[in-house]
Formats: C-alpha cells, sequence, structure tokens
C-alpha cells in the first residue's frame, strides 16, 4: 500500500485502461477520483466497484477540452480531500481516416482530448502539488507517438505532443519534487483494439516479439509504479509498454 492518503485523479476512467488504473490506485492506498465525459454511466460503476473491494473513490463527470468544467472539478476535489497528489492524463479518443480524407473536425477532435485535455488537467492540478511540494503526473501517450501509424495522423500527432509535453513539464516542475513522464503502450486489449479487424488483428500480432496483445493491467502496474516513492528520481521519461514491439 505504499500510495496511502494520496489522492490520484484518473481521466476517462469509466472504461478501459483508465478504469484499471484507477483500481490499481485504489488497491495501493490512493484515494482515487474516477473521471468521465458528462454522459457516461460507467463512471458510477467504476467508483462504486471500488469502494466494494474496500477503497477510496468518487467518480466526476467533467470533458477534460472544457477548461471551466476541468477547473470545477479540480475545485470539488481540493474541497474534498484538500489536495491532488496524482494525475493520470488517460482520457483519448481516436478519429482514424488517411489524411487526404481526414476532416477539420476529426483533427481538432482528437488533438483536443487528447492534447489539450492533458494540458488543461495538468494546468489545473498543478497548483495545488506546487502547493505541497510534491506530485506525480502520468500521461498515456502511445507507441505511434514515436512510430507514426498511416490513417492516425491527428492521433499520431496528439501522442507525440504528449511526450513533448511531458518532457518540458519534467524540467519546468522537477525543483519541485514533482515528476512528471508518459508511458508508451503499444498495442492493450480494450474497445479501442477490438474494433481492429481479424486480419488486421493478425498482422498486428505477427509484429509483437511477444506475440501478444498488453493487458490494461500492464499499464496500470507502470502508473503504480511511477507514482510511487521509488520512482522518485525518474522524471520525462517515456515508457514504453507493448511488448517488445517498438524495440
Ligand atoms: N488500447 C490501446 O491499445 C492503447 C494503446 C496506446 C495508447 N492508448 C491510450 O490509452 C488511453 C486509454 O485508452 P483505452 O484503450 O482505454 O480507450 P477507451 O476508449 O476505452 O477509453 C478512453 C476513455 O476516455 C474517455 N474520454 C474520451 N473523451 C473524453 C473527454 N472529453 N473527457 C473525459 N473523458 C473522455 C472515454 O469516455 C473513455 O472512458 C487513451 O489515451 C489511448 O489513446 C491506448
Amino acid at each position: 500500500m505504499n500510495l496511502e492518503g494520496r489522492v490520484a485523479l484518473v481521466t476517462g476512467a469509466s472504461g478501459g485502461i483508465g478504469r484499471v488504473i484507477a483500481r490499481r490506485l485504489a488497491a495501493a492506498g490512493a484515494r482515487v477520483v474516477v473521471n468521465y465525459r458528462t454522459g457516461s454511466e460507467a463512471a458510477a460503476e467504476a467508483a462504486d466497484a471500488i469502494r466494494a473491494a474496500g477503497g477510496e473513490a468518487i467518480s466526476i463527470g467533467a470533458d477534460v477540452c472544457d477548461a471551466d468544467a476541468v477547473e470545477a472539478m479540480v475545485s470539488q476535489v481540493v474541497g474534498r480531500w484538500d489536495g491532488v497528489d496524482i494525475l493520470v492524463n488517460n482520457a483519448g479518443v481516436t478519429r482514424d481516416r488517411l489524411l487526404l480524407r481526414m476532416t477539420p473536425k476529426e483533427w481538432d477532435e482528437v488533438i483536443s482530448v487528447n492534447l489539450r485535455g492533458s494540458f488543461l488537467c495538468t494546468k489545473a492540478v498543478l497548483p495545488h502539488m506546487m502547493k505541497r511540494r510534491r506530485g506525480r503526473i502520468v500521461s498515456i501517450s502511445s507507441v505511434v507517438g514515436t512510430s507514426g501509424n498511416p490513417g492516425q495522423a491527428n492521433y499520431a500527432a496528439s501522442k507525440a505532443g504528449i511526450i513533448g509535453f511531458t518532457k518540458a513539464m519534467a524540467r519546468e516542475v522537477a525543483s519541485r519534487n514533482i515528476t512528471v513522464n508518459a508511458l508508451a503502450p503499444g498495442y492493450i486489449t480494450t474497445a479501442m483494439v477490438e474494433q481492429l479487424s481479424e486480419e488486421v488483428r493478425k498482422a498486428v500480432l505477427g509484429r509483437i516479439p511477444m506475440s501478444r496483445f498488453g493487458a490494461p493491467e500492464d499499464v496500470a502496474e507502470a502508473v503504480v509504479f511511477l507514482c510511487g516513492d521509488g520512482a522518485a528520481y525518474i522524471t520525462g521519461q517515456v515508457l514504453g509498454i507493448d511488448g517488445g514491439l517498438a524495440v
């Protein structure tokens, strides 16, 4: 229970990887905020499941692209638990299409949730972390942020942006004892990967040295490690969670 008493905000935690990250942080002792985009009922279930397992959790609806909603969410967390120690920028979307057919709206939606959302949430929690002179920020990038992927120019740009953002922020807040890192998952079995056709799944598996897709738990374990005291001297890093795909 190395995160006893820490307050952790996980964005987009109603499903997929975020839900497992929230569960795992709670199991390590953190008090967890399950953020969800307004309209999702799964977040309340995710928080209920954490409480049923003996953890502490609340769910708060806020669109991560909306600056006022993000500020209001963080104020609510600070009002209840007196601060924020951990932020996991997990909320993300895809709008895949070859660039010649990609609409400006599809470009903007992906950049807005994945990159602007990470900026807004980081900006909102930072004053509270600086006040306590400690903090952990982990953002979920992707292998495609460095390798690129056809049909995902918007997504790859957003995930590459997260890497640059992470490195800049790591330098900006290191003196305040706040670490800022990114994870670069490969193919993790969630709704995002289940959309792939059988043919594409087979082709992808053939390129993964470990010959399996990752599990959300593989990502969550790395988050817990980076948020713990053992990772106090690790900042500005991008850790691949990809079964060797990007080696
Ligand atoms: N699944 C993979 O293989 C994989 C690989 C690399 C990176 N990732 C990244 O991991 C993260 C989680 O992905 P996932 O596979 O669990 O996908 P998912 O679609 O299951 O989860 C994404 C979550 O983000 C939430 N969300 C979307 N827009 C939001 C908004 N505006 N405000 C708040 N929440 C919002 C969704 O409701 C959902 O809960 C994403 O950032 C994704 O890009 C996933």
